[in-house]
């Protein structure tokens, strides 16, 4: 049978094409889908001309409305920075003890601070603040300070450093090396060696720790305080806790009273350094975040 020959109700023949005997009806498309084909072909065209589209060797056509994603992020950073500029500038002048009394603020604060942490100090105290022990970067997280915990204190050593020639006013403090430099002989230094590992309640040889605790009197009390709870004035660790900067075996303990360590913390404000430091808001800013880190006094 020819095509031309059948024909369905509304006129329309077959168009040839036979599967397993079942024949296609040659109807045409509907009028409504037509018009929407025609309409997006349209749209498209107009649509590729209006905005940046058709790709050339090094960028793409711009279209005629100049629109960019680039720009819209550049403007909406700029209308949030506006908005922050108030907090900003509040967060640059703030008595630093009386951010955690205004929300929006501390907020501000402490979210910006994380960010400047992450950026500046978490390669020597690590992302989480946690430290690296055995390393000399201490654990900000805990309670445990060498040169304070109150924010002001914080802000300091922040703006400062420890033992660098970048701030005239970077915190400092040398511990003698006792074997190095022959101050205490090989015996003495076992044997206050063993005096710490006293009092840090550690498994200890009382024949050792008792004049052990002679030296420790003559010799370190001045910096770590006849009761070895260390001071923070002069940076001196706590000794009979069971946290440790560089570690507390015996071994470790030979190391730094043998050597000593002279750990040293870059100063981090703009004043002292010729790059990569930090203005008031951000020295603040991660004050406030370090202070609120779960030490902070
Ligand atoms: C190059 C490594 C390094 C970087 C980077 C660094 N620190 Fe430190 N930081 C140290 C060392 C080492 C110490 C301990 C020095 C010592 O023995 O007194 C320290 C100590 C501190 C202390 C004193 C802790 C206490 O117990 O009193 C604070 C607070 C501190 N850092 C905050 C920061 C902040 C905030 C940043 C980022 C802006 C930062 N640090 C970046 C190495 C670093
Ligand atoms: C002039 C001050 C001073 C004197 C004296 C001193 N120390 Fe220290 N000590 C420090 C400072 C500061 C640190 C911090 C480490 C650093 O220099 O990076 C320290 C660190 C230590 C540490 C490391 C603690 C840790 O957490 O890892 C031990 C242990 C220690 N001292 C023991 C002694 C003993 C024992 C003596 C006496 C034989 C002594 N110190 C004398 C200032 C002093």
């Amino acid at each position: 049978m020819s095509t031309e020959e059948k024909k369905n109700e509304a006129g329309y023949g077959t168009t040839g094409h036979v599967w397993d005997g079942l024949e296609e009806w040659n109807n045409p498309l509907p009028r409504w889908w037509v018009w929407t084909f025609y309409a997006t072909c349209l749209w498209g065209l107009i649509y590729t001309i209006a905005y940046p589209a058709w790709p050339l060797v090094d960028r793409a056509t711009a279209g005629f409305l100049g629109y960019s994603t680039r720009a819209e992020v550049a403007e909406q950073i700029a209308e949030v920075d506006a908005q922050n500029a108030d907090l900003r500038t509040a967060l640059a002048e703030a008595d630093l003890t009386m951010i955690s009394d205004n929300a929006d603020l501390q907020n501000y604060a402490v979210q910006g601070g994380a960010a400047v942490f992450r950026a500046n100090c978490s390669q020597c105290h690590g992302s989480g603040a946690a430290g690296v022990q055995a390393a000399g970067y201490p654990n900000l997280l805990d309670d445990d300070w060498l040169w304070g915990g109150t924010i002001d204190e914080i802000a300091y050593t922040i703006t400062h450093g420890i033992r660098n020639e970048q701030s005239p006013d970077s915190h400092w403090s040398e511990m003698p090396a006792y074997g190095r430099d022959e101050i205490l002989g090989e015996d003495e230094i076992g044997q206050v060696v063993h005096y710490v590992l006293q009092i840090s309640g550690q498994e200890h040889d009382a024949a050792k720790a008792t004049p052990g605790a002679e030296l420790f009197l003559n010799e370190c009390s001045g910096c770590h305080m006849e009761n070895g709870m260390g001071d923070p004035t002069q940076g001196a660790p706590n000794l009979t806790d069971a946290i440790w900067l560089y570690g507390g075996t015996e071994e470790t303990l030979t190391e730094t009273i043998t050597n000593a360590r002279f750990g040293v913390m870059p100063a981090w404000s703009e004043e002292w350094r010729a790059a990569g430091g930090l203005d008031q808001a951000e020295i603040n800013a991660v004050a406030a975040y370090v202070h609120q880190l779960g030490g902070g006094q």
